[in-house]
């Protein structure tokens, strides 16, 4: 039996609830926990910032290795993610920082760069790993995989409820159609596309509460 730290992987598209979901059972089971999305959004950042080409494979994924990403504690006690010395947490859900994350997620330089960060969270006393190809291609192995979805009219309303509760300006429509375009963009790239990962439990969580859901994961893993 594997002596590497259990994992608990969280697939699923956009505004399917797996943020919330992973962080809830992160902190119900006492394990660390992975945005994996964080880190493609904080490269699209750092890629915004910099004026890097976002259809340029090369200079991209250049970008890993000269920048410093983190996830570390901020001033006020919570969890921040830092680009250099600047916490960019704020910027993160932006739907800009969101279609570039998407963008260039697709090159497999960008992915293969992010995979040794994304394998060190694997620590003990476990890791609840948050994203698009956690049971597929990062952690293959996962002791407990779930696939998380829900339908793209009832992602678009969580996620427009989420941008007006934060004083972020954002039209229903638009959010609909771009959580469409994003899904197609992911399920479809050669690299790593989004699937159902070999092994994972599927769940559908259109009708379902944030707590049901975590006790559905829970019940899982027993
Ligand atoms: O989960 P999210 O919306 O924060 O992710 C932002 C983008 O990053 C998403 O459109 C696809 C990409 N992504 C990915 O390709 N692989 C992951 N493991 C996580 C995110």
């Amino acid at each position: 039996m594997s002596q590497l730290p259990a994992v608990l992987t969280i697939d699923g598209p956009s505004g399917s609830g797996k943020g919330s979901i992973s962080k809830l059972l992160a902190e119900t089971l006492g394990w660390h926990y992975l945005d994996s999305g964080a880190l493609y959004r904080t490269l699209g950042i750092a890629a915004l910032k910099e004026g890097v080409d976002i259809t340029n494979e090369d200079a991209t994924s250049n970008l890993i290795n000269h920048i410093k990403l983190e996830f570390k504690r901020t001033d006020q006690g919570g969890w921040g993610v830092f680009l250099n010395t600047e916490e960019v947490g704020h910027l993160l859900q932006t739907e800009e920082v969101g279609r570039v994350a998407s963008t260039i997620a697709v090159f497999p330089k960008v992915r293969s760069g992010l995979l040794a960060m994304q394998k060190s969270f694997q620590v003990k006393p476990g890791l609840v790993a948050d994203g698009r190809d956690m049971g597929s291609v990062v952690f293959p192995e996962a002791r407990y995989k779930v696939y998380l979805t829900a339908s793209a009219d009832e992602r678009g309303k969580r996620r427009y409820k989420q941008l007006i509760e934060k004083g972020i300006n954002a039209n229903l429509i638009n959010i609909i159609r771009d959580i469409e375009q994003r899904d197609e963009r992911d399920k479809t790239r050669s690299e790593s596309p989004l699937v159902v990962p070999t092994g994972a439990v599927y769940i559908d969580s259109s009708f379902s509460s944030i707590d049901e859901v975590v006790q559905q994961v829970l019940n899982i893993m027993k």
